[in-house]
């Protein structure tokens, strides 16, 4: 081979490898790092992956190199040379790779180890998956529950995950993580967020019709915000005559999530209209208040023409109590009637 044919292949695997690199390195592959956890698990991902394309290029180069220096030349039939093994390069392909992978394991276990510890006073969340909505409890808040997690900054906070029903799995793309919730189960998950801002929070297990709704936010605020959002929640939930406020049983239960209501500025569109509510229960030939009830507790005993069966969680009769079935349905037959 001449020697403008070996530098025009030694060109092509330059310009490869060069575009190769740049499309593994340059564009934003993984999102926004928001937790002090998640910035050492991507320490780890693009540990290996730099190793991994230093090895690629290297193995490659030589190859090619390999392919051109020493192919058959026209005419030549006879055998190579009789090689049997090679003691010094067997040991040192040997001793690289693991070299190699105890460094990966011992940079893994670290972080595992560090992303584990919470510390000694971590703040506690209460994450609870139902079909098909998240809610939030902050047990140190007299149990004050949300449908967005808010979280103050810089401040280790373990959530403990579970489910009402079936598996779902909390991830929060830019924490990190990822935790199935179990029936039965109760497994926690630790971040400490790092970054102010607002967040994605996904069901990341095929949990029924309603998985791909069952979305949340995940805000990020300074500590100061969020203590004076926590006093001003629990000034309500503990102020003796607060009663049960209809319209925080809906945005806490995640109704809005599959529902329209305009009142509460929800615009779901995987169940009915709450809007036109006396309308449906005109359609269904039902007093409005029966049927308001009775959509909520015992949703597939009617279904509303046009929409599939099972999708609208069985369990709300079982987890609000009296007074917050009361209020929700009140809320409902008035702000449909204003909508
Ligand atoms: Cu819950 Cu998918």
């Amino acid at each position: 081979m001449r020697k403008g044919q070996i530098l025009t292949l030694l060109g092509i695997g330059l310009v490869v490898g060069v575009i190769a690199t740049a499309v593994a390195v340059l564009p934003q592959w993984l999102p926004v790092r928001a937790s002090v956890e998640a910035g050492r698990i991507d320490f780890v991902i693009w540990m290996t992956i730099v190793i991994s394309i230093v090895i690629f290029a290297l193995v490659g180069a030589v190859m090619l190199y390999e392919i051109v220096r020493f192919r058959a030349r026209e005419g030549d039939d006879s055998d190579g040379p009789p090689i049997h093994g090679h003691t010094g390069v067997e040991i040192v392909w040997t001793v690289i790779p693991l070299v190699i992978v105890t460094a990966i394991a011992i940079v893994s276990a670290v972080v595992l180890s560090r992303n584990g510890n919470a510390g000694v006073n971590p703040l506690r969340v209460d994450v609870t998956g139902v079909q098909y909505a998240w809610t939030f409890t902050y047990p140190d808040a007299h149990g004050l529950t949300t449908n967005v997690l808010r979280l103050p900054k810089g401040r280790s906070v373990v959530l403990t995950i579970s489910t009402k029903d079936v598996i779902h799995s909390f991830w929060v793309p830019n924490f990190g993580q990822k935790q199935d919730a179990v029936p039965g189960l109760h497994p926690t998950l630790h971040i400490t967020p790092d970054r102010l801002g607002t967040y994605p929070v996904v069901c990341v297990e095929l949990c029924g019709l309603g998985h791909s709704l069952m979305r949340s936010e995940a805000i990020v605020m300074t500590p100061t915000a969020f203590d004076k959002w926590l006093k001003s929640q629990q000034a309500a939930v503990t102020s003796p005559n607060a009663s049960v406020s209809g319209a925080a049983v809906y945005k806490n239960n995640g109704c809005g999530a599959c529902h329209t209501l305009t009142a509460a500025a929800s615009s779901g569109k995987a169940g009915p209209d709450l809007d036109q509510l006396p309308k449906w229960a005109a359609q269904a030939k039902q007093p409005l208040a029966s049927f308001v009830r009775t959509s909520i507790t015992d949703p597939n005993g009617y279904i509303q023409p046009g929409f599939p069966r099972n999708v609208m969680p069985g369990t709300f009769g079982a987890t609000l109590s009296t007074q917050q079935l009361d209020a929700l349905v009140r809320y409902l037959i008035s702000s449909s009637k204003k909508g």
